[in-house]
């Protein structure tokens, strides 16, 4: 059994906690992620690759796999581990379209030929640091290359993924701007580069479409959880799911 949950990526873990937060310690004990096989199979893969903990991917592959069809965004992709789960479950999902009745995802109405995976950073760190985040100043996690995730794309055969390197969406919103998505997995690390990039994709996701932010329940990512608090506040009656695992879902019912 793989059990990452002593892995935490919250930066500010060593600090004493303020008034709301404090380690979160949910009584639940299902947990499918261990008996499946197929994710675990992607999870062995790129987990050495990824900040991202056992029970964020594991959602992340849910979603992804009951998304619309669309095209998959991630913002925010360092060195690709959460990006590849997300390019595994629509290389399946186009192979299940190919090939009804074959094990894997069941296929969409609408499922797109060929998938259509971007991920996105700047490869140069954390950008757009401002007065709302309390522990994030800029450049960190500077440490991958479009060539670290382009080599394990190629490894894992996910090598259609396309890579957008800069910053999101000023650099490289405009290649992808007649895009629909399906899914967007916001990873950014703070407020402003969270906010820009929830904006930019909303009116590009379809019906049913989804996007997750990361990051929305970490003590030192606060500006995250702010955005996602002004979000639920400007959009009344959109469904938020906000996980125990500290992320926050939206779902967009209406087109
Ligand atoms: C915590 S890391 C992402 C972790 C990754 N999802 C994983 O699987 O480990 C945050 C990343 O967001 C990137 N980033 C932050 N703001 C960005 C922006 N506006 N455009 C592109 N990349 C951004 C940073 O360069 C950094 O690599």
């Amino acid at each position: 059994m793989i059990d990452q949950s002593s892995r935490n990526t919250t930066p500010g873990c060593g600090r004493a906690y303020p008034d709301g937060y404090g380690v979160v310690e949910p009584v639940a004990d299902y947990r499918p992620w261990d008996v499946d096989s197929e994710f675990q199979a992607i999870y062995r893969e790129i987990r050495e690759h990824t900040m991202v903990d056992i029970y964020r991917l594991w959602i992340l592959w849910v979603l992804a796999r009951r998304a619309p069809a669309g095209a998959v965004l991630e913002v925010g992709s360092w060195r690709g581990g959460s990006g590849a789960v997300l390019a595994r479950v629509a290389g399946d999902r186009r192979a299940a379209r190919a090939n009804p009745g074959a094990a894997g995802t069941a296929p969409r109405a609408g499922e797109p030929k060929q998938p259509r995976v971007y991920l996105a950073d700047t490869f140069a760190g954390v950008v757009k640091a401002g007065e709302r985040d309390s522990y994030y100043r800029g450049g960190e996690h500077a440490n991958t290359s479009p060539e670290h995730v382009r080599s394990l794309l190629d490894e894992l055969d996910l090598g259609w993924v396309e890579l957008l390197v800069g910053i999101f969406p000023d650099d490289t919103g405009p290649r992808v701007e007649d895009e629909r998505f399906a899914l967007c997995h916001i990873d950014v690390d703070v407020y402003q580069s969270a906010w820009d990039t929830f904006w930019w994709v909303w009116p590009r996701l379809v019906p049913g479409g989804i996007a997750v932010f990361d990051d929305y329940g970490f003590y030192g990512c606060e500006g995250v959880t702010a955005c996602v608090e002004e979000i639920m506040a400007r959009l009344p009656g959109v469904p938020v799911i906000p996980n125990l695992s500290g992320q926050a879902v939206i779902v967009k019912t209406e087109g």
